[in-house]
């Protein structure tokens, strides 16, 4: 059972969605086991919408919500697959612990279906991750409108819970918090463990599993996405994952990596130089990207949107390739003609949570969505160089998770040196505390 599982705080959670649509019967699945290879899975990862509703972690489990009640579909035990694969909760224990209204063996859930569905008027569940799931449920979703009879309810219209769900998932209740901090605490002081230890000679390998094994020792046994151990040019590749590159002297190394508790995860990146000191050019770039860094964070308030974020990142880093010498002309033209994203490709940041682009609605019909007390966002301006010039090579993003408070933000990723004068100085052998 993941430690934080609180029966009360799931209930609330559902019963919050269920009256977003009271008359609809919610359908989630859980996540399948996944074969590797022959015989093998990879490590099971309960499905994001069905954790945070249930904290249920098992696999093949169905959830469903209709008419004020919580069904909870889970594999019954069997001593002969609990040899091999581990302890099940089974129906009697997973009604308790879980605190759900029934549970019912999942290879029932078919033939439950019509007595569920009788005086729904929709149903709410996400097509399209899984094409053979899709065809099973389409077809006795369309079985249980012929039982329903011609009546004006007889025929069931599917739509995506994702917009009451997305929405419900932005703002992180306190369970939640305690969790997303944990995850954050320990990514700082393993980004803080490695910007130590990294010497050159070393691989981006070695530095990986030394964030890994300083993840370890602070109570954070998953890594929440897949890690980013770039050195020298490989930073200037957003998605760098190969992570086997020898460090060499003269070159910075960006690390974006991050630690999950149970389920939810940090998202942290931190650029430093491989020798003890940044050369004159990666300085000067970094020095720009930290400035803009801090002042998105402090920008973030209740009643802000994300674009107002973003397009600040935008002028602010327009400028900054201005002040570089790498554009010319007028910054308001550069913006429009979008000459920055060349040097600054993604947004400038992102919902988190359970998942590290989290769910959470950016804008609807046009209309911007504003922050709110307990959303949690990352702040992640970067400017990478892929062309001959005099910043050649510079990959630098600065990325931090922020917290939206009741005033205004918190930085959940706070306490690693991030100016030049600390991080040389941490680079040097000096003290950090
Ligand atoms: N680590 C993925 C991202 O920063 O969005
Ligand atoms: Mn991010
Ligand atoms: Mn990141």
């Amino acid at each position: 059972m993941l430690k934080s599982t609180v029966p009360g705080v799931h209930r609330e959670r559902r019963q919050r969605l269920s009256d977003s649509a009271p008359d609809a019967c919610f359908i989630f699945f859980g996540a399948k086991e996944v074969v590797r290879s022959n015989s093998t899975h990879y490590p099971f990862r309960q499905d994001s919408d069905f954790l945070y509703l249930t904290g249920f972690d098992e696999p093949e489990a169905i959830l469903v919500l209709v008419g004020g009640k919580s069904h909870l579909f889970v594999q019954e035990r069997d001593e002969s697959r609990e040899i091999w694969d581990g302890e099940r909760y089974g129906l009697d224990r997973a009604r308790v612990v879980f605190g759900v209204d029934e549970t019912h063996a999942v290879h029932e859930f078919y033939s439950c279906l019509d007595t569920l569905l009788t005086d729904a008027t929709s149903v709410r569940t996400t097509l399209g991750w899984d094409a053979d799931r899709d065809r099973s449920l389409l077809k006795a979703l369309h079985g249980a409108s012929r039982f329903r009879g011609k009546g004006r309810f007889g025929h069931l219209p599917v739509h995506s819970p994702l917009p009451e769900l997305s929405e419900l998932r932005s703002v992180k209740d306190e369970v939640e918090l305690g969790l997303i901090r944990k995850a954050c605490k320990a990514t700082v002081k393993a980004h803080s463990d490695v910007l130590r230890k990294v010497r050159s000679g070393m691989t981006e390998f070695d530095a990986f599993i030394e964030f890994q094994y300083s993840l370890l020792r602070h109570g954070c046994g998953e890594l929440g996405y897949g890690p980013i151990f770039a050195s020298g040019f490989n930073a200037t590749t957003l998605h760098y994952t190969r992570n086997n590159e020898l460090l060499k002297e003269g070159d910075l190394f960006l690390i974006d990596a991050a630690g999950e508790v149970e389920g939810y995860t940090a998202d942290l990146t931190q650029t430093f130089p491989v020798s003890r000191q940044f050369q004159p050019a990666q300085s000067r770039v970094y020095e720009q990207v930290l400035g803009v860094n801090r002042e998105i964070t402090a920008m973030i308030k209740p009643g802000v949107s994300y674009r107002e974020l973003h397009s600040k990142s935008v002028e602010l880093l327009t400028e900054s390739l201005l002040s570089l010498g790498v554009l010319e002309g007028d910054p308001k033209e550069l913006v429009l003609t979008g000459a920055y994203r060349k040097y600054y490709p993604h947004g400038v940041g992102h919902y988190l949570g359970l998942d590290v682009h989290d769910a959470g609605i950016y804008h609807e019909r046009g209309r911007d969505f504003l922050l709110k007390p307990g959303m949690v966002l990352t702040n992640e301006p970067g400017l990478y160089f892929r062309e001959p010039g005099p910043y050649f090579g510079i990959g630098i993003r600065i990325e931090d998770d922020i917290l939206v408070t009741g005033m205004g933000s918190e930085v959940l990723t706070a306490g690693l040196p991030r100016t030049v004068a600390e991080i040389e100085n941490v680079r040097s052998g000096g003290v950090w505390s």
